[in-house]
């Protein structure tokens, strides 16, 4: 059994106006794990994520890293844990490109040696090659947000969390990114996706986690969950899906 990198424990989070964002949420993230995460709009997925970070902070409960609360060492989580967002234009910063990847980078005070060959494999395992000099604002929707992945692979990241990546992509930059997070996984990254489109990721991952309404309200294998999903508000995939070969 392998170790819970990433840990919720007992989450709750109260916006400022009174409203749940997620309610006595509890998940434990094994390293090397590939979970898709679920639900209809508004069920809580976003703000989960940002707590995996301490971008948004629990009204009771706490969130662990390594057994450890995130809290103790933000900085450490935010260099271990790289989320994309949903919005990427939220994430662009600097006024080019290849700028833009080395950001993160910079921030850890690495040789300049070391930040420019991240951002070649960076650029490379996103097919942006070539746009190193390009502004991030001139980027189409699709290439933008494969410049948002980029950025944070180029902090080499333990988790990789992305909050669905693949609106706006067309095939081949969807199916490149596929490859770019089995690659990843591969490598034995913790990789948590989140969206409500089962179909593209859906035979990859070997957890699926859905929501509503702030709480997990189903946890386990893909095959078992996936004819149930329907009634956890999320679209069950067309049958090709359902004849692959499931990850182990
Ligand atoms: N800043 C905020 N203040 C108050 N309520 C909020 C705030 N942000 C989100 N919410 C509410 O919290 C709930 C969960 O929102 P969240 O963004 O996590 O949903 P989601 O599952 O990511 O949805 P989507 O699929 O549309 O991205 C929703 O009901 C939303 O309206
Ligand atoms: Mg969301």
């Amino acid at each position: 059994m392998r170790l819970p990198i990433l840990e919720l424990r007992s989450v709750t989070h109260v916006f400022a106006n009174g409203i749940y964002g997620l309610r006595n949420v509890n998940l434990s993230i094994a390293s090397g794990s590939f979970v898709v995460l679920a639900g209809a709009n508004g069920s809580g997925k976003t703000i989960l994520m940002r707590h995996l970070n301490g971008l948004a902070k629990a009204t009771t409960g706490s969130v662990l890293l390594d057994g450890v609360n995130i809290l103790e060492n933000l900085a450490e989580t935010r260099r271990r844990v790289g989320l994309v967002f949903q919005d990427p234009d939220s994430q662009l910063l600097r006024e080019t490109v290849a700028r833009d990847v080395a950001f993160g980078p910079e921030n850890l005070r690495l040789k300049r040696a070391e930040i420019n060959r991240r951002v070649a494999d960076a650029l490379a395992a996103t097919g942006l090659v070539g746009f190193d000099r390009r502004r991030p604002h001139s980027l189409s929707g699709g290439e933008k947000r494969r410049l948002a992945v980029a950025g944070v692979l180029a902090m080499y990241p333990d988790v990789l969390v992305l909050d669905e990546p693949f609106t706006g992509l067309d095939w081949r930059g969807s199916a490149r990114l596929i490859e770019v997070l089995l690659k990843l996984h591969a490598a034995g990254k913790t990789i948590l996706l989140i969206t409500h489109d089962l179909d593209k990721m859906l035979a990859h991952a070997n957890r699926l986690v859905l929501m509503e309404a702030g709480k997990i309200t189903a946890d386990g294998r893909p095959e078992k969950l996936i004819s149930k999903v329907e009634n956890h508000g999320v679209r069950r995939p067309p049958g090709t899906i359902l004849s692959m070969t499931w990850a182990t």
